[in-house]
């Protein structure tokens, strides 16, 4: 509906591809990676996440070339050492989005537009979109000095991961799991912003207001990944419990220069597949079901499956997702199967069709059944199938 196009990359790249992206001092890339060396003794990672490898096709490939904006989506395994426990898993699956070339609030906009789509075609109600902006590498400089300041007056009190933290990457004690208290009195992002990330962050909160989606701000909002600029948003799913976050995302505008790429500002998301699936749950919503058939070709006898072969043959052509019985089995049990996969049309074909050259076609939703000359039977099909 977006217009966002596949992207398929590695499930394995090489470490420093995570380690300059998500960053040094991050848990992802302190703890979580599941690295390993290869024969040729280079260091390999399980990718635990798709924004640097999708990056990093883009800018290898030279994706660039196609013109911007461009829009990809990808869903598949990541791998992640943490903690199992509900909603976190070790493997789990991600689909995720990234616009590459738009440094535009509208773009941020967009994004958050998408993620709520989504979540909503699920027929999700009970969640929160929170919001917040963490600046540019600029307004930064004198955020970190505010932190800084703060953290050396508690500094005593701080975990000891926290305390290297301290010297290496002193934005990452906001997100420490342990000194949670402490991290929700430090001195907040949103007050140090310089005047273009101010007129960004607001634009991006007024179009949200403009297309009625529904936010909160959270200034302790900051993400785990180090590429994180400017806009950033998470949303957490009420029923869930502890892992609650059933999406995150936000604009990573340096990365792809970083990555040894043009300077080009991105952003985008990822949704966790088995929280989603958790979250439907909860809401006692049923999982939605991709149609696996449209029209069940249903043929008595071995020269009525030659013909039966050929009609779900013209039928794929026009668009119809049509299977075709293989089994030579009673009509009884074709008609069964046919139930089973939701069909909603069913073409028999017997011995006397074929004499006939005609079909019988079966109206599976109101219980109808009519016979159709055979040379008319892909638009008749089509007509009962555009009714639906
Ligand atoms: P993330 O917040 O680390 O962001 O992960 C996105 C989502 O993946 C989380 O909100 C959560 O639903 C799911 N997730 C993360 N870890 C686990 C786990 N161990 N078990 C189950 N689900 C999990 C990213 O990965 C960024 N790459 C998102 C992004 C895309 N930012 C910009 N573009």
């Amino acid at each position: 509906m977006f217009g966002y196009g596949e992207i398929r990359t590695p499930i394995f790249e090489s470490t420093e591809l995570f380690t300059r992206s998500v960053g040094e001092e991050t848990d992802i890339v302190q703890k979580e990676m599941y690295t390993f060396v290869d024969k040729g003794g280079r260091s390999l990672t399980l990718r635990p996440e798709g924004t640097a490898p999708t990056i990093r096709a883009f800018i290898e490939n030279s994706m660039i070339n196609d013109g911007l904006p461009q829009r990809f989506y990808y869903i598949g395994p990541m791998f992640r050492y943490e903690r199992p426990q509900a909603g976190r898993l070790r493997q789990f699956h991600q689909f995720g989005v990234e616009l590459i070339g738009s440094a535009e609030p509208s773009a941020d906009a967009e994004i958050v537009q998408f993620a709520k789509s989504f979540l909503d075609l699920l027929g999700l109600t009970s969640y929160k979109i929170f919001v917040n902006s963490i600046g540019c590498p600029n307004c930064r400089v004198e955020y970190k000095n505010a932190l800084r300041q703060y953290y050396s007056q508690h500094y005593d009190e701080i975990c000891e991961d926290c305390k290297k933290r301290f010297q290496t990457n002193i934005l990452r004690l906001l997100d420490c799991k342990k000194d949670l208290e402490i991290a929700k009195r430090a001195p907040k992002t949103v007050d140090y912003l310089c005047d273009e990330c101010r007129k960004h962050y607001e634009r991006f909160k007024d179009l949200l207001v403009h297309l009625n989606i529904p936010f909160d701000e959270d200034a302790s909002l900051v993400r785990g990944l180090d590429y994180y600029t400017r806009t950033v948003f998470e949303v957490k799913h009420d029923l869930l419990g502890a892992q609650s976050a059933v999406l995150g995302g936000g604009r990573y505008d340096g990365l792809c220069k970083e990555l040894g790429g043009t300077d080009l500002p991105a952003l985008g998301f990822a949704a966790g597949i088995e929280r989603l699936i958790l979250a439907v749950k909860s809401e006692g919503l049923q999982i939605p079901q991709v149609p696996k058939c449209d029209v069940y070709v249903a043929p008595i006898g071995e020269q009525a499956t030659a013909k039966a072969l050929e009609l779900a043959d013209l039928l794929r052509k026009r668009g119809i997702i049509t299977v075709c019985d293989i089994n030579a089995r009673p009509i009884k049990m074709q008609l069964k199967h046919a139930n089973r996969l939701n069909a909603v049309i069913s073409v028999i074909i017997g011995e006397d069709e074929l004499s006939k050259e005609t079909i019988q076609v079966k109206d599976l939703v109101n219980q109808t059944q009519s016979e159709v000359e055979l040379k008319y039977a892909v638009d008749y099909i089509l007509d009962i199938l555009k009714k639906r």
